[in-house]
């Protein structure tokens, strides 16, 4: 089986199945309990994989909240951001997010905008028709570039009195380009505007440094990261007291993660996610140099198909994913991944919008072609002749 679809998830590594192992069996102590050794070793079990991902975005371990992936953690800040600046603070109801964001940040704001209401069938569509209800929060969904990057003109063009919150994706999960976090995230902060990204596809992939970066708020998901399903977190900024900034929490329970996430923590996932975190920063540079390298040789060879259109930014990208157009507008971007699926895994857009026309294709003018586009996501095992198999099959001599 040739693996190209790194970018909807990626295998558990042997390391990381082992670290968790002990977890489900013999150390199945709950780490909010507090008398016995087996609910201690749970907790230390948790803190020491809060140090190793802390340490992957060089942050601190007291800036670390661990969610159930990076759909949580975007909803946990967005939601929690706008509500207490908005009726706790009195600071406003506006918020600024991109066309091109993941649906777990795309939805949230539309869901705080009033366009979603219900799981119905209309949930997913923009229908103007639809009636909205007023919960009390106004967005701004803001244009891309052809690359689908986010301009810093038009981020701070959209900034007003009682803006709170600027939420833009930090590596698009459907065509790798990359946004400006760092001119993004000054221009919010210089505005006081609480800034985060999605940097769900960054993590493990490009050098994140917390200490340098001009953001307030990041999202992670273990899965991405050769850690295992169902386990993310959330990074604020805490300032020179070790205090994070209040927001309003999603999930109310118990105690854990401050009174910010309640809910018994999840210790198998989470030492699995440490130890992906821990894996991937000793290997960062490493598997960096070589997914450059790979992503050279690739681009090349589908560069020279005059069959084919790369779609994203050449130069700013995640290296190794790879959007093309596939020229014939007769192609059935679906029809074909079905009938390479015993052979060959890839993608016709991002895994969770499958079946619909591509809002990221549709934000770049290039709805028309969903059918005919392809994601190619490529790991650090991947080479060059996983994208000539299935080349082979996309043009079949
Ligand atoms: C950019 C981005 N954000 C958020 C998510 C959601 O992650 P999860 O499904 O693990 O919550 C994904 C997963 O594909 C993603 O690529």
């Amino acid at each position: 089986m040739i693996y190209l679809d790194h970018c909807a998830t990626t295998p558990v590594s042997r390391q990381v199945y082992a670290a968790m192992a002990p977890y489900l069996t013999e150390e199945y102590g709950n780490p909010s309990s507090k008398y016995y050794g087996q609910a201690v070793r749970a907790r230390e079990a948790v803190e020491c994989a809060r140090e190793q991902v802390a340490g992957l975005i060089h942050a601190k371990p007291e800036e670390i909240v661990f969610t159930c992936g990076a759909t949580e953690s975007n909803n946990t800040i967005i939601k929690g951001i706008a509500d207490y600046r908005k009726y706790y603070e009195r600071r406003g109801d506006h918020l600024i997010t991109s066309r091109v964001e993941h649906h777990a940040v795309l939805n949230t704001c539309r869901f705080l905008n009033g366009e979603i209401y219900s799981n119905d069938d209309d949930t997913f569509t923009l229908d103007q028709s639809h009636p909205t209800v007023d919960r009390g929060f106004s967005v701004t969904f803001l244009d891309v570039n052809a690359y689908a990057q986010v301009e810093t003109g038009a981020l701070e063009a959209a900034i007003r009195p009682g803006t709170t919150l600027a939420t833009i994706l930090w590596g698009n999960n459907e065509i790798g380009s990359l946004n400006d976090i760092v001119s993004l995230g000054a221009a919010a902060q210089k505005h006081g505007v609480f800034f985060h990204s999605d940097a769900t596809q960054v993590l493990g992939k490009l050098p994140i440094d917390v200490r340098s970066l001009p953001v307030d708020a990041l999202s992670f998901s273990a899965h991405k990261l050769n850690g295992p399903k169902g386990v993310g977190a959330l990074y604020v900024r805490t300032d020179e007291f070790g205090l994070m900034p209040p927001f309003s929490s999603l999930m109310h329970g118990g105690e854990q993660e401050n009174g910010i996430r309640g809910g018994t923590l999840c210790v198998h996932n989470i030492v699995g996610f440490g130890k992906a975190a821990e894996l991937a920063a000793s290997h960062l540079e490493n598997r960096l140099e070589r997914m450059r390298a790979l992503d050279r040789e690739i681009r090349g060879l589908l560069q020279s198909n005059k069959n084919i259109e790369l779609l994203g930014d050449p130069e700013h990208h995640i290296p190794g994913i790879f959007s093309i157009v596939v020229g014939d507008t007769f192609f059935n971007n679906e029809q074909f991944l079905k009938q390479i699926g015993d052979e060959i895994a890839a993608s016709a857009g991002s895994a969770c919008s499958a079946g619909e026309p591509s809002h990221v294709l549709q934000a770049i003018g290039r709805g028309r072609q969903t059918g005919q586009v392809l994601r190619l996501s490529l790991g650090p095992d991947s080479k060059a002749s996983d994208v000539e198999a299935l080349l082979a099959r996309l043009f079949p001599r």
